[in-house]
């Protein structure tokens, strides 16, 4: 079966808690089990993980190669600031969709840069946890096209 990860970037575990005018009242949790539930509709394989610490989705995206088919991350704010986090992404060539809860277009001037978007498929933001189902959607459909990468 293929595989997708899902990759959650810092505080995004305060989901729910954080700042739910923009980032909506759901909670991690309730997230990741409606990722599942997509996944599991689609005939999909899903691993998610999150992390504060830049170093371990660094290693994380590392292990991507042989195992997974696609990657489907929110590097929340490290979207904005890690060169590594785009070199990882670049070295392992997989199929990456970046998702966003809010609209990171409409926000600060310095939510607008993303590091990753000229080297992923594409990017889904500001639709709340929807972001995350279109971005497994596409993710889906990268799979069924073209897993080549
Ligand atoms: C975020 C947007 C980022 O700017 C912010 O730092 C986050 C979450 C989002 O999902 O909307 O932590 O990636």
């Amino acid at each position: 079966m293929k595989k997708i990860l899902v990759i959650h970037g810092p505080n995004l575990n305060l989901l729910g808690k954080r700042e739910p005018g923009i980032y909506g009242e759901f909670t991690l949790e309730e997230i990741n089990s409606r990722i599942c539930q997509l996944a599991q509709s689609e005939k999909v394989e899903v691993e998610i993980f999150q992390s504060n610490s830049e170093g371990d989705l660094v290693n994380k995206i590392q292990e991507t190669p042989d195992i997974f088919n696609a990657l489907v991350i929110n590097p929340a704010a490290y979207t904005h600031t890690s060169v590594a986090i785009r070199d990882a992404i670049l070295a392992v060539g997989i199929p990456t969709v970046e998702v966003h809860l809010s609209n990171v277009h409409k926000r600060e001037d310095f939510r607008r840069q993303s590091l990753i978007s000229d080297v992923v498929r594409g990017q889904v933001a500001g639709f709340g946890v929807d972001s995350y189902l279109l971005g497994m959607r596409a993710a889906i459909n990268i799979i069924k096209n073209d897993g080549e990468g």
